[in-house]
């Protein structure tokens, strides 16, 4: 029976969980698997600060290189572009195959992290990066990879839904929301990354370049977020029967003769009758539209430790099945090049 070394680099809302569900159902995982995901340690910046769950002192390190030495697999939680780019390359030039939650990273520096990896026959795992739990990664790289997809239109950033449903239900007040929202684990550790749509423009780039197997650079993704929404502007939305929602709208437009791709993420008026508006707390949903499909939706939890650590989960058991089997990755597909169309150009109607 094979063993696999498994190392885990953060052990914040998310990390905390996996490192607990690793241990907790290692029989199961292992099963599943086809080999022992033994967690060999887990590094974080203070090794006496608090934690959501309890862990084994001995495992807990603030060397993250001397961690990723003779690592399997890497599980990279700690957020941020650097160090966590080095620590991936370092770990993919070292053999092992990398799972991230990090859509800052992989919305910034993927390209060059899925070549990094294909050239060492390796892979770099991204599914808990958008929408939480949601599985919407492998459904657009791999089950809509025969068809044709013309549009997605979502909510993909499970903080500010939770501040804006709770501003609309409970007239709360935006600060104390997001105060809650942070204390829950569900914002970045920055949060104006969730509040001024950085997240969500992230996830939106990812999940555009996924759908239309084309490149598309952060800053051609048009980006407003919920800073400027209070309580007079929800009451109006509501008196003329809308909620606001961020939203994240990536499709296929006109351009001249041919087509290109338009990126945007702004708060949007959403109809009370439409599926959309009815996405409470920090739940996240991506309505897909394919050419032979028709429409898709997928739903969950947006954010949160446990729920995430659901799909780092299964990218974990995902790469040590290839491991073992000594295969190599999937690789991303962004041969389409289409053009995107400039930020001044894109529309924000809903
Ligand atoms: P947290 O801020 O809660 O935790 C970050 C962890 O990383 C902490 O344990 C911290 O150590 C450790 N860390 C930070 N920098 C370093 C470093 N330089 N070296 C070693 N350890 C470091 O983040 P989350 O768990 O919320 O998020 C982790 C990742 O998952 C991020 O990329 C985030 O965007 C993503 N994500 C988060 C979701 C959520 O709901 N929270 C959902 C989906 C994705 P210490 O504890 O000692 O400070
Ligand atoms: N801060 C992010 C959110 C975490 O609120 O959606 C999940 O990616």
């Amino acid at each position: 029976f094979r063993r696999l070394r498994v190392a885990l680099l953060g052990a914040g809302a998310v990390g905390s969980q996996v490192a607990h569900l690793l241990r907790t159902h290692a029989d199961e995982l292992a099963d599943r698997a086809g080999a022992a995901l033994d967690l060999v340690g887990i590094a974080v910046r203070d090794v006496d600060a608090p934690r959501d769950v309890e862990l084994p002192r001995e495992l807990l390190t603030t060397d993250a290189d001397q961690l990723i030495v003779g690592a399997d697999i890497v599980i990279e939680l700690t957020g941020g572009i650097e160090p966590a780019r080095s620590r991936i390359l370092e770990a993919l030039n070292s053999g092992a195959d990398v799972v991230t939650a990090n859509k800052a990273l992989v919305a910034t520096h993927g390209p060059e992290l899925f070549e990094a990896a294909d050239q060492v026959g390796a892979t770099v795992s991204y599914e808990a990066a958008v929408a939480g739990a949601i599985p919407i990664i492998r459904p657009l790289r791999d089950s809509l990879a025969g068809d044709r997809v013309h549009r997605i239109m979502g909510i993909v950033n499970g903080t500010t839904n939770y501040i804006l449903d709770r501003m609309d239900r409970e007239g709360s007040d935006f600060a104390e929301v997001l105060a809650d929202a942070q204390a829950l684990g569900y914002a970045e550790a920055d949060p104006t990354a969730d509040v001024d749509g950085f997240d969500a423009a992230q996830k939106a780039a990812i999940l555009a370049s996924l759908a239309f197997h084309t490149a598309v650079p952060l800053d051609a993704v048009h980006r407003e977020g919920i800073t400027a929404i209070d309580a007079q502007t929800i009451a109006a939305a509501r008196g003329a029967g809308y909620v606001i929602k961020l939203l994240a709208v990536c499709e296929r437009v006109a351009d001249g003769d041919g087509e290109a791709i338009s990126v945007r993420v702004y708060p949007a008026l959403v109809p009370r009758e439409h599926p959309l508006a009815n996405v409470r707390g920090a739940n996240n949903a991506v309505f897909v539209q394919a050419e032979a499909a028709g429409d898709l939706m997928f739903y969950g939890a947006g954010a949160g430790g446990i729920q995430t650590a659901s799909a780092v989960l299964g990218d974990v058991v995902s790469a040590a099945r290839r491991h073992i089997a000594g295969g190599t990755g999937v690789g991303e597909s962004t041969r389409a090049n289409l053009p995107i169309l400039p930020v001044g150009r894109v529309q924000t109607r809903y």
